[in-house]
């Protein structure tokens, strides 16, 4: 019971990193608010924790939106009383992404096969748009997200800790399309940035950048021409892709008093990728 008696707010808790993590933080006691745009997988989510026994509530969250951010603070606030913990997990890998919706993601994918053989490609295919909104969900939806429920942390006078989810695409290129390596390199300079500021008020702020975890995110990797396939698996000394609950125990350990003398750190669960 790491987290018994605190009150966990997770963004994009609907689905993936953000559900597993929701699930976790409430078998450890915690209360728990989960935010998403997608109302549906929200939901699903809170009945997932209730059936567990555990306590969790929904509230409607689009990360870009401030009111939004604002009322999800609110809603902990009024129905559990505290913000101790806030998970960043709300995220796209591109413009127009849908978690759950597989053909979207697959035709998606599909062009992108192209940028193997043509990969200047990806530069001159990209429109401004489809950047500014995947940096606006993963980046600005971060920075959001801490300042509606940092207030909350430093009026309790009790601190609190935040966690956001970045990836290795923070560190290496190859890693997503250009939006999203640009993205997680920027919520990892704001995790560290975060947590200078926020020191001094007992706010400790920390990043996981998690490797290949299948999601719907990743699901659509398999479909990769064989011979690269067995590349992509060559980098991860592991051989296989993580599953969300290894995600959901790293966000335990920085969000619980363990990593007490942990702040603008950045833990890679990613199969040794980095080994590299
Ligand atoms: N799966 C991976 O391999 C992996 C690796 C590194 C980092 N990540 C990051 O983890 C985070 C979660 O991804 P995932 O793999 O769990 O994907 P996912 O699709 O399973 O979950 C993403 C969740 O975010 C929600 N979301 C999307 N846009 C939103 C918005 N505007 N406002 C609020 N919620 C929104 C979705 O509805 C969904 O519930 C993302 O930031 C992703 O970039 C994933």
């Amino acid at each position: 019971m790491r987290l018994e008696g605190k009150v966990a707010v997770i963004t994009g808790g609907g689905n993936g990193l953000g559900r597993a993590t929701a699930c976790r933080f409430a078998r450890e006691g915690a209360k728990v608010v989960v935010a998403d745009i997608v109302d549906d997988l929200g939901q699903e989510t809170v009945q997932l924790v209730t059936e567990e026994g555990g306590a969790a509530s929904f509230v409607h969250c689009d990360a870009v939106s401030t009111s939004d951010n604002h009322a999800m603070a609110a809603h902990a606030l009024d129905t559990y009383g505290a913000i101790d913990v806030l998970v960043t997990a709300a995220g796209v890998s591109h413009a127009g992404y849908k978690s759950g919706d597989q053909e979207a993601s697959v035709k998606w994918f599909a062009k992108r096969v192209d940028y193997f053989e043509n990969p200047a490609n990806e530069l001159l295919d990209l429109d401004l748009d489809d950047f500014r909104q995947v940096m606006a969900i993963n980046l600005d939806g971060t920075l959001l997200a801490a300042q509606a429920c940092v207030p909350a942390m430093i009026e309790s006078g009790s601190g609190g800790a935040i966690v956001t989810i970045a990836s290795i695409a923070a560190k290496h290129p190859d890693a997503g399309p250009i939006p999203y390596v640009c993205s997680k390199s920027a919520v990892w300079m704001l995790t560290k940035k975060l947590a200078r500021v926020l020191g001094r008020s007992g706010i400790r702020v920390n990043a996981i950048g998690p490797g290949f975890i299948d999601t719907h995110m990743t699901k659509m990797i398999d479909l990769i021409p064989e011979e690269r396939l067995t590349q992509f698996y060559a980098n991860i000394p592991m051989g296989r892709k993580g599953v969300p609950d290894e995600i959901a125990n790293t966000a335990l350990f920085l969000a619980s008093d363990e990593a007490s003398y942990f702040t603008g750190e950045i833990l890679h669960p990613d199969g040794g990728f980095f080994t590299e």
